[in-house]
């Protein structure tokens, strides 16, 4: 509890809190149980681990740790990490647990960087991620009897299929749009009145765009929450979509090897960042470089260790995601992730300068004659990596006004991140469209 507040103030501070009879068992837990609970799992999950996968048994043995070293929750930090490579190492299967007659589905990420990485859940597993993200949108503020609609991707990606189930398990009744066909997505909420949608931020901008196209005012819709992930947003992309819609913008955050969509969540009341479902994945944060543990309220790599996964469970997981933790709020029991900053392998290092592309979002949506599409081009001239920031200009743009835009970018990016780039103000609709994650960054510096 903040100490100057009184009781009451505490409570409008945190938004009501969720009836009793809409929280999960886990979200009844006192700290004390739960963090009693995290250690009893968290001993289950590095025994199954060691007794079950190669890889791990190899890595606890060449790091001189056994499962029963583990008493206490700090302990964790005395294992080795898990990375991309070792699921790549292992492709497509290694990684598993349990014998595939008890895996009951696959997913696996998109590969963009050659092999890509397969996950599995047994049953349970299903049943385990269904809770986290029935609990996320009871914490945006779905309710059973609320229609929701679904444009994550449906496929390998864990984005739709997870909010699928999730949403069955909440008690909604689920529209399953997918990404893609977008004329039709708006015509369905218009028709199917659905309450809440489920979409990476950037393409929601895709529909918005549809939606005023088809001269329909978004304003509206019968749309009360969105629930945006699968990609980093910022604090000027949720006021930008929430201005347009007259909706409220909640973060997800989640990662495939760790579970999918649904590994935290923010909550509607709060808005203060996402609390991580800690009954079932343990948080970390580490010096990317140094690989030291860093204590709550320092910014780093968030790592995960699954604490009830059975096909697959994941001990420390590198996620390469920036952010720190922060003690629980409307959820007191569960620390919060601050929204998620960037990742490591997104940084630019721009002589010597370090850029994330969600730094430009903040300033491009500061910026009043340019919209929310952007895209951020890195090439070479001569030995110097150099950075274009393109964004479109409003429809209504003058061209005095595009040219005011392109210097209050670039200064925005000299003042605020201390380097100088090139900004073009480009014409509407000539940036590529997301239909799910969108392509911040374009690397051409090996294209001449
Ligand atoms: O993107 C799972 C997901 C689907 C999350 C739908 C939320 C909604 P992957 O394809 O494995 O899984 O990509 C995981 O996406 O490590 C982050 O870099 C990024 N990411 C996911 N959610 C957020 C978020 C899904 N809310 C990777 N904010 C993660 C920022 C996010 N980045």
């Amino acid at each position: 509890m903040t100490p100057h507040l009184t009781a009451a103030a505490e409570q409008r501070r945190l938004g009501p809190a969720l009836p009793e009879d809409l929280r999960d068992a886990g979200e009844r837990l006192s700290v004390d149980e739960l963090r009693h609970e995290q250690l009893t799992r968290l001993q289950a999950t590095l025994r199954h681990a060691y007794e079950n996968v190669e890889l791990y048994r190899r890595k606890f043995d060449d790091a001189g740790v056994r499962p029963e070293d583990c008493r206490s929750l700090d302990d964790i930090a005395r294992y080795p990490f898990t990375t991309k490579a070792d699921l790549r190492e292992t492709y497509p299967f290694g990684m598993f647990a349990v014998p595939m007659a008890d895996v009951r589905r696959l997913h696996a990420s998109s590969g963009t960087t050659g092999v890509p990485t397969v996950v599995g859940y047994t049953e349970g597993d299903l049943s385990m991620w269904a809770d986290v993200i029935a609990r996320s949108i009871r914490a945006a503020g779905g309710r059973p009897g609320d229609k929701v609609h679904v444009s994550y991707g449906y496929g390998l990606f864990t984005g739709g299929l997870g909010a699928h189930y999730g949403a069955e398990r909440a008690g909604c009744t689920v529209i399953p749009a997918s990404g893609g066909m977008t004329a039709r997505q708006v015509q369905i909420i218009q028709d199917f009145r659905p309450e809440i949608i489920m979409v990476t931020p950037s393409y929601m901008l895709t529909l918005l765009d549809e939606f005023e196209r088809q001269g329909v005012d978004p304003r509206d819709t019968s749309l009360r929450v969105g629930i945006f992930g699968a990609e980093p947003w910022t604090e000027e992309m949720r006021r930008e979509i929430e201005e347009r819609m007259d909706i409220d913008a909640v973060d997800i955050y989640g990662l495939s090897e760790v579970i999918g969509p649904g590994v935290a969540s923010e909550c509607v009341d709060t808005k203060d960042g996402l609390h991580v479902w800690e009954d079932h994945f343990l948080p970390e944060i580490v010096d990317p470089i140094t690989d030291a543990v860093l204590a709550d309220g320092t910014n780093g790599e968030l790592v995960f260790t699954s604490l009830s996964k059975e096909a697959m469970p994941v001990v420390r997981y590198r996620t390469r995601d920036l952010t720190r933790l922060l003690p629980g709020t409307a959820r007191p029991a569960f620390r919060r992730i601050e929204k998620i900053t960037g990742r490591c392998d997104e940084m630019i290092i721009l002589r010597g300068v370090n850029l994330f592309p969600s730094q430009v979002e903040e300033i491009v949506l500061r910026t009043p004659a340019v919209s929310a599409h952007f895209q951020l081009e890195l090439t070479r001239r001569g030995r110097m990596d150099h950075l274009i920031v393109r964004a479109e200009a409003r429809p209504d743009a003058s061209g005095a006004e595009r040219g005011a835009a392109e210097a209050a970018i670039a200064k925005g990016i000299k003042d605020g991140i201390g380097v100088n780039v090139e900004v073009a103000v480009v014409d509407p609709d000539t940036i590529e469209r997301s239909v799910g994650k969108m392509r911040r960054l374009v690397d051409n510096r090996d294209k001449g």
